[in-house]
């Protein structure tokens, strides 16, 4: 049996997962919506995006068997139960356990429930409340992370030192994304994320990745979508791993006894504390760009466990990465990541495109141009992360359009 797949989205993720299932042997045909023009140029068959119902018409037309949605927005709507009722299976969570990256609050509880170590949090439902909550905080003994409750695009976190930043960012996220919040205590360590394939109470972990946030080195820069990222995580060891296994396996069962099977990519952020490691949020996909740092390594193929979490047959399995590093580098277009940015700018590419996902671009008379934010990225994979930097850098090299903006330190 070989599989029609259908993967939703328009970015380097979903690029670096295109070109990871068209070379799976178990693929017949695959189809980006919308895709970009850069997918379009490397031999994707890329679709218009005209909303679900074009979806779900385009799927019965094409007899797809398997959709892949790539951003978390299509897993917070109806797009999942409208294919099922129309035959084609969706590899997504549901609406509702899609909550543990669209709901900060599920998640805290879903995190409570399952004995897992978070931040303390308590819920603020006012703004009464949350001064309160606020003069009652020792900033002395730690400081204080803001945590608006719904979707925000990585606007809605802000952590707080001292109780002037906290008062200033309660008004500002209570004005942008109202009430509940979440008032966590602020922890330390660095950050890392795992990922995983889910089906039920099966997983298989696909690995760890680290990403860079800010548009340069100076820490307190713009934050970005994120600039690059490199796989595996270079800072935990066999306690951290086993706590990793640990986190994914109590939350499925946890999201389990919900009475729903989450399936589906599960992407936790975490923070190696002085205490171990500590979940800081669930996402309920891959991350861009992390996914384009993770995809290269894996050692199996993910239609083949796809298929499996549809037939219920995944069995939870230790990583199959490979033990090449690898690291992605993005490059943005002058003057991301605010609004006003030089586009519409000629790109020139080199004959070999290997390792090149591309995002932020379309076609005009044929030319590619840049049209986003984050443009494209440049990925390697090498037996040393010095090695895969220095490859990835040297491809990057290669291309280039007026404004043109990398961070000089991924994978450093
Ligand atoms: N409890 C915490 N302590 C310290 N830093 C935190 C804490 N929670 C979040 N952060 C910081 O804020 C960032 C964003 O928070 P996160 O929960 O991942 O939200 P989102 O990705 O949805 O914006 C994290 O990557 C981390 O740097
Ligand atoms: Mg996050």
């Amino acid at each position: 049996m070989k599989y029609r797949v259908l993967i939703l989205g328009q970015g380097g993720r979903e690029h670096a997962l295109a070109e990871h299932l068209a070379a799976s042997p178990l693929l017949d045909s695959l189809w980006v919506c919308p895709g970009n023009a850069g997918m379009s140029l490397r031999g994707l068959s890329c679709v218009a995006d005209d909303g679900a119902d074009a979806v779900v018409a385009f799927c019965q037309q094409n007899r797809v068997h398997i959709v892949v949605p790539g951003p978390e927005a299509y897993m917070v709507t109806d797009l999942k139960a409208r294919l099922h009722a129309a035959g084609v299976y969706c590899f997504a969570p549901t609406p509702h356990l899609a909550q543990l990256e669209s709901s900060k609050r599920f998640a805290k509880g879903i995190l409570r429930e399952a004995g897992l170590p978070t931040a303390r949090a308590e819920q603020i439902d006012d703004l009464a409340t949350g001064r309160r909550a606020l003069a009652a905080h020792d900033f002395a003994r730690g400081g204080i992370v803001l945590k608006a409750d719904g979707l925000a695009a990585g606007k809605g976190v802000v952590v707080c030192p001292d109780r002037g930043r906290a008062e200033q960012a309660l008004h500002a996220l209570a004005a942008a994304h109202g009430f509940p919040m979440l008032l966590e205590e602020e922890l330390a360590g660095p950050e890392l994320s795992a990922f995983a394939l889910c089906a039920g109470d099966a997983f298989c972990l696909l690995g760890t990745a680290c990403d860079y946030k800010r548009i340069s080195p100076d820490p307190y820069s713009a934050n970005t979508g994120g600039m690059g990222a490199y796989s595996p995580c270079d800072f935990i060891d066999d306690a951290d791993w086993r706590a990793i296994n640990r986190i994914f396996a109590r939350t499925l069962q946890v999201l389990g006894a919900q009475g729903q099977r989450y399936e589906g990519f599960l992407f936790a952020g975490l923070m190696k504390t002085a205490t171990g490691i500590q979940v800081l949020e669930f996402n309920v996909r891959l991350g861009d760009p992390e996914a384009q740092a993770l995809l290269p390594r894996l050692g199996c193929d993910l239609l083949a466990l796809i298929v499996q979490a549809r037939d219920g047959q995944l069995q939870t399995a230790a990583p199959a990465e490979r033990a090449e590093c690898a690291v992605h580098v993005v490059a943005a277009s002058q003057g991301y990541p605010q609004a006003d940015m030089l586009l519409g700018q000629a790109i020139t590419l080199p004959p070999d495109l290997t390792g090149i996902t591309f995002a932020g671009v379309s076609s005009r008379q044929g030319q590619l141009v840049n049209s986003g934010g984050r443009v494209l990225g440049a990925a390697a994979l090498a037996p040393s992360r010095a090695r895969a930097r220095a490859r990835a850098y040297e491809r990057l090299g290669a291309i280039t359009f007026n404004g043109m903006y990398c961070r000089p330190d991924i994978g450093q």
